[in-house]
């Protein structure tokens, strides 16, 4: 592991890069933030697989790439049949609900498995780089789009001077994905233009990647922003403190569903109940053609429970410590995901443009995914 210097542009972390050797696997590893930047270096597959499951890396977009890339360090110390199949299988199940895990390896696996064993190497480097350079642009295109959104609010809003009230969950930005973020990009690109906004952001317990990576990002790059606990935004929206709500998305279905970090749910039902619009900015690599009821069929993470039972920070004498908060023995459950239904949501910000969440209005805007 080596530490780094805040060199990069503030939309692109660096989360993850091809180191100077040509072919080990630079990421920036999650679990330090926000006390500690430090870069970790990935150099065979298993090492690829524990950064996803670890979470060193996290976010749909992100494990997506992280997954090719491991494909990549796979070929490069065995590229038989036999190993690219296992590790396709290994990175599949390593985090059930982000579709774009799958998606990834079956990219790389439909490249791979025709090609020569000698030639696997390379070709897997180069598809892997270029998922990465497409992650960065499909978030700017989502970003272009969802600016829209936030430029019509600003038009209605009496005041000048008075911000646009963002609502936002877990962390859907730059730490989620190569560059840019998915419900940070219009973010972004509204502050850059000048756009005077403020963004509400939840803790999002239990891993409190609000907290730790959403802040992180926002203050680095001199977005406004209040970090709230997890039950606040109801509160906020029924005392006209939120304008809008915008989420990620780590699976959706045809017909619109949403499944996102354990909470979404709870703060589409308080916007619907307030007439706040909520929207999802989600690259089209999360999108699951085969389940049509996103409640029913979605596959749900369930992680450790020690996640819920023990919150790790840094005290007051600058050492990170971990602590346990329930009584010794407490049984506890950690779903890391839910569902958030069509009908609680405004829209989809897509890199195609913004539609209803729906299967005519998914389909309008990505007709190859039309049933037959
Ligand atoms: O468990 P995580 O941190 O991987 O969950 C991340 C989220 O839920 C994000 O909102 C989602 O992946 C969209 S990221 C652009």
């Amino acid at each position: 592991m080596r530490m780094i210097t805040e060199t990069y542009d503030a939309v692109i972390f660096d989360t993850i890069a091809v180191a100077e050797n040509g072919w080990a696997i630079d990421i920036l590893d999650q679990t330090f933030l926000p006390h500690d930047h430090v870069i970790k270096r990935l150099t065979n597959a298993t090492e690829g697989g524990e950064a996803i499951s670890a979470m060193r890396v996290r976010g749909a977009p992100l494990i997506g790439v992280t997954a090719a890339y491991t494909m990549a360090l796979a070929m490069k110390e065995n590229a038989g049949d036999k190993n690219l199949r296992c590790a396709a299988e290994i990175l599949r199940n390593s985090r059930p609900t982000a579709v774009n895990l799958a998606w990834a390896v079956d990219q790389m696996l439909k490249l791979l498995l025709p090609l020569e064993p000698g030639v696997r190497c390379k070709a897997a480097y180069q598809r892997a780089n270029e998922m990465a350079g497409k992650d960065i642009a499909t978030n700017l295109a989502i970003g272009e789009h969802g600016l829209t959104i936030l430029e019509k609010i600003k038009k209605k809003k009496k005041g000048e001077c008075e911000p646009i009230n963002v609502l936002t969950h877990c962390n859907a930005g730059a730490l989620a994905t190569v560059g840019w973020g998915t419900a940070t990009a219009p973010i972004y690109l509204a502050h850059r233009r000048g756009i005077n906004l403020h963004v509400w952001v939840d803790e999002t317990r239990p891993r409190n990647q609000g907290a730790s990576l959403t802040a992180w990002e926002l203050s680095r790059n001199k977005v406004p922003h209040t970090v709230i606990a997890d039950n606040v935004g109801g509160h906020l929206m029924q005392n006209g403190k939120v304008d809008v709500c915008i989420t990620g998305s780590d699976r959706t279905t045809l017909n619109g569903d949403v499944a996102n970090k354990i909470g979404t749910y709870l703060k589409a039902l308080a916007a619907h109940d307030n007439g706040i619009p909520f929207f999802v900015a989600l690259p089209s690599s999360t999108i699951d053609c085969k389940i049509t009821d996103g409640v029913k069929g979605i596959p749900i993470e369930k992680r450790q429970s020690e996640e819920v039972a023990w919150i790790s920070g840094k005290t007051e004498s600058g050492k990170i410590e971990r602590v346990c908060i329930v009584p010794e023995g407490t049984p506890v459950e950690n779903y890391a995901f839910d569902v958030t239904p069509a009908k609680f949501i405004t829209g989809l910000i897509t890199e195609r443009g913004i539609t209803e969440a729906s299967y005519a209005g998914l389909t309008a805007l990505f007709p190859e995914y039309k049933r037959q």
